[in-house]
């Protein structure tokens, strides 16, 4: 298979869009760490993946002390990392002026800051193999903006910035890096939208439907792979045509 001999760490690997991808990653024939906060769910999300050998490992992203350690562990038990999925992310929505610090603190520290942390940590390895593959998951409001989420869309806007920027630097060692934007995708991140929500939604869909988490993997899976080789320091929006 095209992932076979790949080490995959993928964050917020345990739920959602994260578990699809660690599983798409694991049909294609890589080993796949998934990292999340909690240490059990991250064991049973990595047990329940095809091919075995997987491994489950507890950190905040947030922290720069414990992604490094968790890199170390992952690099030991598996091997160094080939292939970085940043998919860890949460929101804490509201309009502008009632946003607190630590909503847009909490926010930029995750969503971007754990991108960083998790970048450096595996760059000098792949840098010194010559290969790696970093894939970071951004959204179409990091494009386009959104009323109520000016700290999310800035921390996806700035994961941008980042791709391109990583996309730059770490060309000439062999390290790829590119960002999927998904549009509005069914996980538990969506779930307090409601029916009449989902419905406006829906029209403004062209494909008619919201987005499943395999959507996202499938396209995680292709840039990840050599099919994706020649490809670097691109946003992929995968929206059913939301933003164009
Ligand atoms: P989710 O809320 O179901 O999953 C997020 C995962 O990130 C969880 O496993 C959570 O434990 C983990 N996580 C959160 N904070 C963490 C931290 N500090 N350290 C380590 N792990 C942490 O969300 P979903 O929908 O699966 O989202 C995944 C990614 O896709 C996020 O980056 C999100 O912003 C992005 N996205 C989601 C969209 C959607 O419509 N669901 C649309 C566009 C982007």
């Amino acid at each position: 298979m095209e992932l076979d001999g790949q080490i995959a760490l993928v964050t917020g690997g345990s739920r959602g869009i994260g578990l699809a991808v660690a599983r798409a990653l694991a049909d294609g024939g890589a080993k796949v760490a998934v990292v999340g906060r909690d240490a059990e769910r991250a064991a049973a999300a990595a047990a329940s993946l095809s091919g075995g050998g997987h491994v489950g490992l507890a950190c905040n992203v947030a922290s720069p002390e414990e992604v490094n350690y968790t890199v170390s562990r992952v690099e030991e038990s598996l091997g160094g990392v080939t292939i970085l999925v940043n998919n860890a992310g949460i929101t804490r929505d509201n309009v502008l002026v009632r946003l607190k610090d630590e909503d847009w603190d909490e926010v930029i520290d995750v969503n971007l800051k754990g991108a960083f942390n998790m970048t450096r940590a595996v760059a000098r390895g792949m840098m010194k193999r010559r290969d790696g593959v970093v894939l970071n998951i951004t959204s179409v409001v990091g494009l386009s903006g959104n009323a109520g989420q000016s700290n999310y869309a800035a921390s996806k806007a700035g994961l941008i910035g980042l791709t391109k920027s990583v996309a730059s630097e770490l060309a000439s060692r062999g390290i790829r890096c590119n960002a999927i934007a998904p549009g509005y995708i069914e996980t538990d991140m969506t779930a307090a939208l409601n029916e009449a929500q989902t419905e406006l939604l829906k029209e403004r869909i062209p494909l008619g439907r919201l987005g499943s988490p395999e959507d996202i993997a499938g396209a995680v899976r292709f840039l990840a792979g050599p099919a994706a080789r020649y490809i670097t320091g691109h946003v992929l929006t995968v929206d059913g045509g939301m933003v164009m």
